[in-house]
Formats: C-alpha cells, sequence, structure tokens
C-alpha cells in the first residue's frame, strides 16, 4: 500500500527518492509522485504520475535539482488513481507539500468548510484537506502550522511536510501508519519503511503513534504532538540491503522460497534446550505460572498468516493441550468477542503492519487481555503494541504472496507449542522428539526444492485448468487453504479449498475430468480415510495430484515429500505447493511479485 519517502543532506535529492519509490514498489501502489525544494527560496518542484514509478520518472525534468524532497507512491482510497490524485499534494500557492499514508475520517467534512471559506480543492483526495489546513495556519513555525492542523483530523496517518518558507527541514508525525527516520552522517530520511532507508543508513527510529519529528540536515527532533520532547535515540536495523535485491532470481517470491531453509535455520537458531528438551523464547514475556494458567488459545491474522494460526493452534493445541483456534482478524474485531482475562491472544502478521490485526489487538489490549505478537518486522506496530511476542526472523519478503514468512510463523508456532507444552504436559521424550523434527526441516525442505523440475512439469498441465480443488484433512486442512490461496493470488485461477471430510457433503457434486484436486495425504493415523477420499474422486474420474509421503495408486501424479514427525508434516507440506502455484503462474506470464489487486501490507480497512 501507500509509501513514504523523503531526504534532507547534500545529495541530489530526485534519483535518491525514486530509488527510494522503487524499493516500495512491492508494497503495492498505482501512482506515485515527487516534491523537491527549488534552490531558489520560494517554490517546490512537482511531478507526479499515474501508474508505475518508471512513468513517473519519465516526467521528471533534466533540470530538477534539490537537496530536500518528499516522494510517494499511492494505492487509492479517496479518489480513483490518477495523476491529480497522487501525492505529493499542494496549496494553490505551492509553498506546502504533503505526502500521507492512511485515511482522514472526517475529510468529506473538513472538505465542506475548508470550501464554503472559499478554498478551491485540486484533487478528491482526503489528504488534500490536510495541505490546506496547513498552509492556512498562522502559526510561525512548521511543527506548530503541522501540529494544528493534527489537531483537527481524526483518522489515521503517516506525513511528510515540506514547506518553501521552511526549507532547512521536513517534518513528520505518525498515528497508525508507520514512520521511519533514517540518520546519516550530516543527511537524514524518512520512509514508511526501512526498504527505502536501507541503502543509505541502518540507523533508524521508529515514531510512535502520536509522536512527531523535524528532520534537518544535520538533526533531528522527536516531540509528541502537544509539544512534549520524547529524545529518541537510533537503533541498528539487522536487514541488510542486498537481502532486497532479485540475487539472480527472476522472481522475489521465487527467491523467497529459495530461501527457506536458511530462514527456517535462522528462527531456530538459539532457541532450542536440549537439556530440558524444550525452547526458550526471550520475548514473551509470560513466566510458568502464567502460562500454566492459560485456558484458551485465540490466533487472529490475515491472509496466509490467518493460514500460518490456523496450523499454530493446531500446534498448540495438541502439544501443549490447550483449546486453541484461529480466527481472520478482520472478522474478530467486528463481532464483538467476549474477551476473557484466560485467554492467551495471539496477533500473527509478516509486517506487523495490517490494520485489521493492529485493530484487533487494540482493541484486546483495552479490555485487559493479553496479545502476544507472532511477527516478522522487528520494532513493528503489532510487535510494539503487543505484551510479548515471538519473531520469525524471516528477513525482509518483498513478493506480495508470503511464502518464507509463511513457513518460519509456523515455525515459530512449533517452538511457541513446544514451550507452552514443556511448561504443561509435553513429556520430555515427546519434546525431544520434536525438537529432532525441527532439526531437520532445513534439509528437508533443501530436498522438496531440489525436486523443482518435477513440479514444473506438473505445472505446465495445472495452467490449462480453469478453476481446481484442494482437500486436505485435520492438519492437511490449512496447508490445503494456502496453496488454493496461493495458486488464486498469483495466477488468478479459482481454486477452492475443503476439509476432504466434507467432500461428500457438497463439494463432490463439481468433480469431473476438468477440475483437479490437489489432496494433501501424509502418513498419519487419518492416512486411510485420506485415501478413501482420493476414491471418490476418482470414481468421478476426478484428476489428482496428491502431496505424500509415498506414491498414492489413486492419484494421477504423487509428488513425494520427505516424511518428519506427524505434527511438523504440514510445514514440509506446503512446500511443493508453493512452487506449484510459481510455476503455473509463470507458464501462464502473470506479473507474480505484484499479482493484480494486492498489496502486501494492507494498512488501511
Ligand atoms: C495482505 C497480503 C497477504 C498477507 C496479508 C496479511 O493481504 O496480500 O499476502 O498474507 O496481507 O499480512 P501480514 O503482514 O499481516 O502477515
Amino acid at each position: 500500500m501507500c509509501g513514504i519517502v523523503g531526504y534532507i543532506g547534500k545529495r541530489d535529492v530526485a534519483p535518491l527518492l525514486l530509488e527510494g519509490l522503487a524499493r516500495l514498489e512491492y508494497r503495492g501502489y498505482d501512482s506515485a509522485g515527487i516534491v523537491v525544494n527549488s534552490p531558489k527560496a520560494g517554490a517546490l518542484k512537482m511531478v507526479k504520475a499515474k501508474g508505475r514509478v518508471r512513468d513517473l520518472e519519465a516526467r521528471v525534468p533534466k533540470r530538477f535539482a534539490g537537496t530536500t524532497g518528499i516522494a510517494h507512491t499511492r494505492w487509492a482510497t479517496h479518489g480513483a488513481p490518477s495523476d491529480l490524485n497522487s501525492h505529493p499534494h499542494l496549496d494553490p500557492e505551492n509553498k506546502v507539500a504533503v505526502v500521507h499514508n492512511g485515511i482522514v475520517d472526517n475529510a468529506a467534512e473538513l472538505r465542506a468548510k475548508l470550501e464554503a471559506d472559499g478554498v478551491v480543492f485540486a484533487s478528491e483526495t482526503d489528504t488534500e484537506v490536510i495541505t490546506h489546513l496547513i498552509a492556512r495556519s498562522q502559526a510561525d513555525s512548521l511543527e506548530e502550522k503541522v501540529r494544528e492542523a493534527l489537531k483537527v483530523i481524526e483518522g489515521t496517518y503517516g506525513i511528510a511536510v515540506m514547506h518553501a518558507d521552511f526549507t532547512d527541514r521536513i517534518v513528520v508525525a505518525r498515528n497508525g501508519s508507520p514512520v521511519i527516520l533514517g540518520i546519516g552522517e550530516k543527511e537524514m530520511l524518512v520512509a514508511s519503511d526501512v526498504a527505502a532507508l536501507i541503502a543509505h543508513t541502518r540507523q533508524v527510529v521508529t515514531l510512535n503513534d502520536g509522536e512527531m519529528a523535524t528532520l534537518k540536515a544535520d538533526d533531528f527532533r522527536t516531540y509528541t504532538t502537544s509539544g512534549t520532547t520524547t529524545n529518541a535515540t537510533p537503533e541498528t536495523v539487522e536487514w541488510e540491503a542486498a537481502s532486497y535485491d532479485m540475487g539472480g532470481h527472476d522472481t522475489y517470491m521465487h527467491k523467497e522460497i529459495s530461501e527457506q531453509p536458511d530462514a527456517v535455520d535462522r528462527v531456530l537458531r538459539g532457541r532450542i534446550d536440549d537439556r530440558f528438551n524444550t525452547v526458550h523464547l526471550g520475548g514473551l514475556n509470560l513466566d510458568p505460572r502464567e502460562a500454566r494458567g492459560i485456558r484458551r488459545v485465540k490466533i487472529l491474522g490475515c491472509g496466509t498468516s490467518y493460514h500460518a494460526g490456523l496450523i499454530g493452534a493446531g500446534l498448540i493445541e495438541g502439544m501443549a493441550r490447550i483449546p486453541a483456534d484461529a480466527e481472520p482478524a478482520s472478522e474478530f474485531r467486528y463481532r464483538n468477542p467476549v474477551v476473557d482475562p484466560d485467554t492467551l491472544y495471539i496477533a500473527v502478521s509478516q509486517s506487523g503492519e495490517t490494520y485489521d490485526v493492529l485493530a484487533a489487538v487494540q482493541e484486546l489490549k483495552r479490555k485487559g487481555a493479553r496479545v502476544l505478537g507472532v511477527v516478522n518486522v522487528v520494532g513493528s506496530a503489532i510487535a510494539r503494541e503487543a505484551d510479548g511476542g515471538v519473531y520469525v526472523h524471516a528477513g525482509p519478503e518483498v513478493c506480495v504472496v508470503s511464502t518464507k514468512c509463511f513457513t518460519n510463523t509456523v515455525v515459530a508456532f512449533a517452538l511457541l507449542a513446544v514451550h507452552l507444552g514443556r511448561i504443561r504436559d509435553l513429556s520430555v521424550t515427546d519434546g525431544k522428539r520434536i525438537i529432532e523434527g525441527l532439526r531437520k526441516l532445513p534439509a528437508q525442505i533443501q530436498e522438496i526444492l531440489d525436486g523443482e523440475e518435477d513440479i514444473k512439469k506438473l505445472a505446465a498441465e495445472f495452467a490449462e485448468a480453469k478453476s481446481m480443488m484442494f482437500i486436505g484433512r485435520v492438519r492437511g486442512y490449512p496447508v490445503a487453504l494456502e496453496a488454493s490461496l496461493k495458486l488464486k493470488e498469483i495466477s488468478y485461477i479459482h481454486a477452492e479449498a475443503y476439509p476432504a471430510s466434507e467432500l461428500k457433503h457438497g463439494p463432490l457434486a463439481l468433480i469431473e475430468p476438468s477440475l483437479p484436486t490437489v489432496a494433501i495425504v501424509p502418513d498419519d493415523d487419518l492416512l486411510e480415510k485420506n485415501r478413501a477420499a482420493l476414491e471418490e474422486i476418482k470414481a468421478r474420474s476426478g484428476r489428482i495430484l496428491a502431496v505424500a509421503h509415498r506414491e498414492q495408486e489413486k492419484a494421477d501424479h504423487t509428488i513425494v515429500v520427505p516424511k518428519n514427525e506427524d505434527e511438523l508434516d504440514p510445514i514440509l507440506m506446503g512446500i511443493p505447493l508453493q512452487l506449484l502455484a510459481y510455476h503455473t503462474a509463470l507458464a501462464m506470464g502473470r506479473d507474480i511479485d505484484k499479482p493484480r489487486n494486492l498489496a502486501k501490507s494492507v494498512t488501511v480497512e
């Protein structure tokens, strides 16, 4: 979704900001814009374009020099994607420029008031309201002008503001949308995502909600919207700039799929305690007595993270014997749920920014619940809002659809399940068994990835399908859900996932030769039941691709994956289906890293 990048220093700002915008492209957007200070003070120069960052770049004139600027990628909310609706938004005198992520809830009301006062709007956006409010403020400083504007604004924002009369600074503010300062040597940056900063500095300050900052070339200052100094100190980002490059792969998705053995190794590292056959998770903030007092676990997430949560619930219930379930965070927050003090709530999010998840966390916290986060992005909003949690250490994920983060999140849940289990009823032997299984994962994932060529051949066949069915039972069902989501997201083939046990209660009516079924068939206590489902499909001339631990006679094709412990098998069974979705979409010529209509982080409602 929307992205912000800004710079103040000595360098030529336009190329630097355009490169920063390109780093934010992965988040999804439909238009972009840039504004820079004119060396002769008194006016700002702006270029905007509907479309891609390269379209914007093509419009930037040769003479566009400046050493301070802000830029934006927009994902339309108020007003269609267009040149005019793109950010930055300037006042009629070209003095004030604003870029904004988030939504101004009372924009219509404020717009009506401003129009009644004679203000003429250039766009249909909510953001332009902020520009006019700042431009009309009579306050002496830019900080005070911004503060006055924010006082009347309801909603969420991450903003960066420039003013032609205050060219020595950029003022930024945050409420619900990330704003990260990049602290350099005689230069300062700001962005909504570290991806846009990391090529220049790894020293960052993440603003809190209700915080503002003034950036000058050689100095920064943080303070609250009511003016109290907060003295934030920079932290070092661990992620490498190289993690945002394609590293020899044709797509980020392929790169991220292939990184999974290393990523899983990272989430395990330093957490296993062989002496007690358990797992240490430093950031949980949950002592053993509290862990024993948990009566239920409720996991909340969206999209792929919700699916990881479904597997996580199974792992926690199975190993720790605590009733556990997962629910889409987007649904949870609207159904006035009973919030129970003995329930442990777990928010799952790769980005740590997804608005529906964040809002659910805030509602839970307000009602006194204990909330943990299972998050990838260190210091993100959900990680900060939660009482404690587990970082999944997958490294940056750039492709809109999630692969390595999904896998690492599920492994993080397995670690949490062992931890809780060993405090409760999981025996030493079972603890040891699972830990040994976890240690085998990286090599087993590599073994699956080594079979990519065979999966590619199968994909060529599936690229012909109009629709596909995915089935799995108990542990296999969330694997089917995630595989079906992955396929539809990047190939646009219609796909449905069903519990195998429900086949005969409806979806069997769909089975015919043109509807292929992918079946998850692990070698566990439910093997015979799953085989019966294959029989039912075969009897209706359905084509079957099985993902199993040995060849399945009833299937037209079987992808054989290495066996691990029953509990951990879902982690491995999902991997070949990521490759299947990938190669199917590739064979269909899709834009895999940026599927249509989707954004990496959905930071609005
Ligand atoms: C968006 C993305 C999905 C992702 C979901 C949750 O919808 O397109 O790929 O699974 O958000 O994102 P999160 O960052 O909270 O895991």
